[in-house]
């Protein structure tokens, strides 16, 4: 495999290695990942995350594990296993079925191994595709509200709506950002405050709470946010508030759009409903949870709900940004995206 490179993942002399999301900002270490139990615990404990970086991360997983000279029975199995260790991303379904099906060729090691680096090429070429499509939308000098994390770190390229909003930013610097901090793992306040940060774009960081009186008040122009999973009828899933954000853009009439590759588009989920939810750990919610240990304020037995993700209905959102071009309402209920959302320009 050729060495390859981006924010959050480098692929070197064969061995991945990945930066740990759980400590970001505050500390930027890099780990090693040799085996499938380590990338599981990895992405369960979010130290690798969002739906691009997750199927890229175990798609060059597997072709490490190809090249270390695993049979096709023992792929199989890490494909299989891989393919479990998040249930909302479509992504990483996406990329371990293309895997499965290159196991089945003759010339499994090569096919499979071209599969997880054109995985990794690709992406960047969506995200710039994703980037051009959005910024031509963004007008001069506007605020745009953004959720939860969808930037370099999310992706093996410049990211989905945070690509959309740094591309616009190369053309016009006098555009902001409102960062919310995104409850409960504070990907927001940890990780997209810290790309912009990096990037030189002015933002500001606000609890979730704080979105609907900025609105309110006419500071937000338009809310751009990414997604784990979109369903034939357009609805989809992405980190749990973004449904709100959308019945508060919907309220305030500001123009409400989801940016992800096609590659998010799950034809076989004909709305939202059926999209599973992960459901994570109380700890997280009675208090924070993360790398550097953790701090509870609830009552210890405290009952505790922590979906990851909700479901925004179409009915809610202008633009669909895909890198197959910007849809509208009229063209998703049409039922552009049901074949995947790639069959129109
Ligand atoms: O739980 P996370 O941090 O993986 O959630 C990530 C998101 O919800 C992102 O918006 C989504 O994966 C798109 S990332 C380009």
């Amino acid at each position: 495999m050729k060495d390859r490179d981006c924010l959050a993942l480098r692929v070197r002399s064969g061995r991945l290695t990945l930066l740990d999301q759980s400590r970001l900002p505050h500390v930027q270490a890099w780990f090693a990942v040799d085996d499938v139990d380590t990338l599981v615990e990895a992405i369960h404990a979010l130290r690798t995350r969002g739906a691009p970086m997750i199927a890229i991360a175990a798609a060059l997983l597997v072709a490490v594990r190809v090249e270390a000279g695993d049979d096709r029975e023992t792929v199989g199995r890490a494909i299989a296993r891989l393919r479990e260790a998040r249930p909302t991303a479509v992504n990483l379904m996406h990329a371990m079925d293309a895997l499965a099906r290159a196991l089945e060729q003759e010339d499994w090691r090569t096919a499979v191994v071209h599969n997880a680096e054109a995985l990794f090429d690709n992406d960047r070429a969506l995200c710039d595709a994703m980037a051009e499509h959005g910024a031509a939308l963004i007008g001069a000098g506007e605020r745009i509200l953004t959720h939860c994390n969808t930037g370099g770190l999310a992706t093996a390229g410049i990211g989905t709506a945070l690509g959309v909003i740094r591309r616009a930013h190369e053309r016009d610097n006098s555009i902001s950002v409102w960062v919310d901090e995104t409850r409960p793992l504070l990907q927001g306040g940890r990780l997209t405050a810290w790309e912009l940060g990096e990037l030189g774009i002015d933002y500001r960081l606000i609890t979730d709470s704080m979105a609907a009186s900025f609105m309110a008040a006419g500071e937000v122009d338009r809310v751009l946010v990414g997604a784990d999973r979109i369903a034939a009828n357009g609805d989809f899933a992405n980190k749990i508030g973004t449904y709100g954000l959308a019945v508060l853009a919907h309220h305030h009439g500001i123009p409400f759009g989801v940016v992800a590759p096609h590659t998010t588009v799950d034809a076989g989920c004909a709305t939202g409903a059926a999209i599973p939810i992960e459901q994570r750990l109380a700890a997280e919610v009675r208090g924070v949870t993360g790398a550097a240990g953790e701090l509870s304020w609830a009552p210890a037995n405290a009952t505790v709900a922590n979906p990851a993700f909700d479901v925004t209905p179409a009915e809610l959102i202008d633009h669909w940004i895909l890198d197959t071009g910007v849809f509208d309402r009229m063209e998703v209920e049409a039922g552009v995206f049901q074949f995947g959302g790639a069959a129109v320009g």
